[in-house]
């Protein structure tokens, strides 16, 4: 099987820029985000504290995740239910944010991750795919783009779909989503030594993905 592995930080577009890469190549496309933002509304739908260890670790045993694809289309399912339409939201960010810190949470989402990579070729996406998850990944990007930029498409995304956004404020949580993804002690966001860095700032959507697909396909080739 094949992976490739897309890390980054908050906003670099990596979702959109990896469900075009995972079409073009024909693999599933894996967002790992998801994962975290579902044990991250469970969390919150129940009243917990989402940076409380021990809130969170007696309500894994209660938590079940799985990923199923639709025409190719990701949808995450909690307890049975499909939660992807409730986990976007930037109070769900920054609930997945905090649970991704605890080392439980990241156990416990582990393996799903991996035996998806078994059996099937994926592009997936998250934070510590080559680094942790997927190791031997045989293509490893870390992609990422100026915070300014970054909170910008933020901006936009929620704008499409209704929600309000202040720039200012989503600039804020992008740094802080930034600065707990890569100062927890855990898996946390680095660039693999290994992963390829595209930098996507100032480009346009299609841009990015044109340069991904370049790459991409670039590493491919010299498997
Ligand atoms: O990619 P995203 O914005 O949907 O991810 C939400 C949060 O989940 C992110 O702030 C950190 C966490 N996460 C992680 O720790 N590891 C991953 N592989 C993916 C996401």
């Amino acid at each position: 099987m094949i992976a490739v592995a897309i890390d980054g930080p908050a906003g670099a577009g990596k979702s959109t820029i990896a469900r075009a890469l995972a079409k073009r190549l024909g693999y599933i496309y894996v967002d790992t985000g998801a994962l975290y933002r579902a044990v991250g509304y469970f969390a919150i739908k129940n009243g917990a504290d989402t940076t409380s260890e021990s809130d969170i670790l007696r309500l894994l045993p209660k938590i079940d995740v799985a990923l199923r694809f639709v025409n190719g289309e990701q949808r995450v399912f909690l307890n049975g239910e499909d939660v992807s339409d409730y986990i976007r939201t930037p109070e769900m960010s920054m609930a997945a944010s905090n649970v991704s810190a605890l080392p439980a949470v990241r156990d416990f989402l582990f393996s799903l991750q991996q035996n998806l990579a078994k059996s099937n070729h994926v592009v997936m996406d998250g934070r510590d795919i080559g680094t942790v998850v997927l190791p031997d990944a045989q293509v490893k990007i870390f992609l990422t783009a100026a915070a300014e930029d970054r909170a910008g498409r933020r901006q936009h995304e929620l704008q499409r779909k209704g929600l309000d956004a202040d720039y200012n404020e989503v600039l804020k949580d992008v740094v802080q989503r930034d600065y707990n993804d890569s100062h927890r002690a855990i898996a946390p966001l680095k660039q693999a030594d290994d992963a390829i860095l595209v930098d996507t700032t100032g480009n346009t959507k299609q841009q990015s993905i044109d340069q991904l697909i370049s790459v991409v396909e670039d590493a491919l080739s010299k498997l």
